[in-house]
């Protein structure tokens, strides 16, 4: 069958009505397609803006629990949290992770306590906000992040912030081998139906900066985290994370971050058939923040369209800063 050409062919046919364009959109974007990143502080009735990410702040547990009632109202599906740990609990083993009634356990209590199942609350497993010098896992004497010494820690850490009651495990520490003793760890001691979303393709990346801010590592952090976050140069390195994370049991994978990063969610999408979400990361947002301040666009426009891009690439969901902003649009 041949095609018609131009005229009887005009793909601004379907493009000249509201109605119209509805009808041929291929890609929606749903308040059920964010997960709303919350910092958590400590002491009651406070807020704390974070200076690097106008717009968000440290919310102390009692306000926590308010904003999950926000984001539940407005139909997001999830959160994830993440403490910003007091200095004098830091420590060079970040011990403080494994603490039951640290920070990051009493804001998982209180929010399941709460909303129940009206939302799901995701943790983060990785040391960094936990230890003296910000690197996500355990130094030895020459300042290398050891791998099968820190993995032991991660699963006590998964486990305390199971049993105050998360219910996705978010394993962003990079160390080889964690997904599986998680997983093996929570099936033995009764966590059978807990999550777990790897961060599997997670860049050492610029982007990261405001979030180091907000909790607290930004000042401690010697170096960088090269020899466990992975190459912005790679893509067939990030499948093969994806593939070894999934074999290890995870329930969903993660790349981050976001919209620099389109083609390796597109590419992880594409090889494995699983739930694919991105972290559209602090830089990320302080960037489109910037943006609105120096009028060169507009907040609510610029939110939805990269928002909506997330998903063309394949995403199931999106972590954003602008998670309760962006569902109020959308349900208005
Ligand atoms: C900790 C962690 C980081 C982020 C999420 N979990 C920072 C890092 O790896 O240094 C970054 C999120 C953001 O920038 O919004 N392992």
């Amino acid at each position: 069958m041949t095609h018609a050409a131009f005229p009887d062919l005009r793909l601004r046919r379907t493009r000249r009505t509201g109605w119209s364009r509805a009808m041929v959109r291929e890609h929606r974007l749903t308040p059920s397609n964010l997960i709303w990143p919350l910092f958590v502080c400590d002491g009651s009735g406070a807020e704390e803006p974070v200076a690097s990410l106008p717009g968000v702040s440290r919310w102390s547990v009692d306000l926590a629990v308010q904003r999950a009632k926000d984001a539940v109202a407005a139909g997001i599906p999830c959160l994830a949290l993440f403490p910003y740990t007091q200095a004098e609990r830091r420590s060079d083993d970040g011990a403080e992770a494994l603490n039951p009634d640290n920070l990051m356990c009493r804001a998982v209590a209180a929010i399941k306590d709460a909303c129940g199942d009206d939302i799901g609350v995701l943790t983060d497993v990785a040391l960094d906000p936990y230890t003296s010098h910000g690197q996500d896992g355990l130094l030895d004497a020459g300042g290398y992040v050891v791998n099968d010494e820190t993995v032991e820690v991660l699963v006590e850490q998964a486990l305390n912030q199971a049993r105050a009651g998360a219910d996705i495990i978010a394993p962003s520490d990079m160390m080889d081998g964690r997904v599986g003793a998680i997983r093996e760890a929570l099936e033995v001691e009764g966590f059978g139906h807990v999550q777990i979303m790897a961060y599997s393709a997670k860049y050492a990346s610029a982007f990261y900066g405001p979030f180091r801010d907000a909790v607290g590592s930004r000042g401690l952090l010697k170096g960088d985290k090269k020899t466990y976050q992975m190459d912005p140069a790679n893509v067939e390195e990030a499948l093969r994370e994806v593939e070894q994370d999934l074999a290890e049991g995870a329930d969903s994978v993660m790349v981050k971050p976001g919209l620099p990063y389109l083609d390796v969610v597109r590419a992880v999408k594409d090889a494995f058939a699983v739930p694919v979400y991105a972290y559209q990361v602090s830089g990320e947002y302080a960037m489109i923040e910037a943006a609105v301040a120096a009028g060169a666009g507009e907040r609510d426009a610029l939110v939805l369209e990269t928002l909506l891009a997330f998903r063309r690439a394949g995403a199931s969901g999106v972590l954003t800063y602008h998670a309760l902003h962006a569902a109020r649009l959308l349900n208005a």
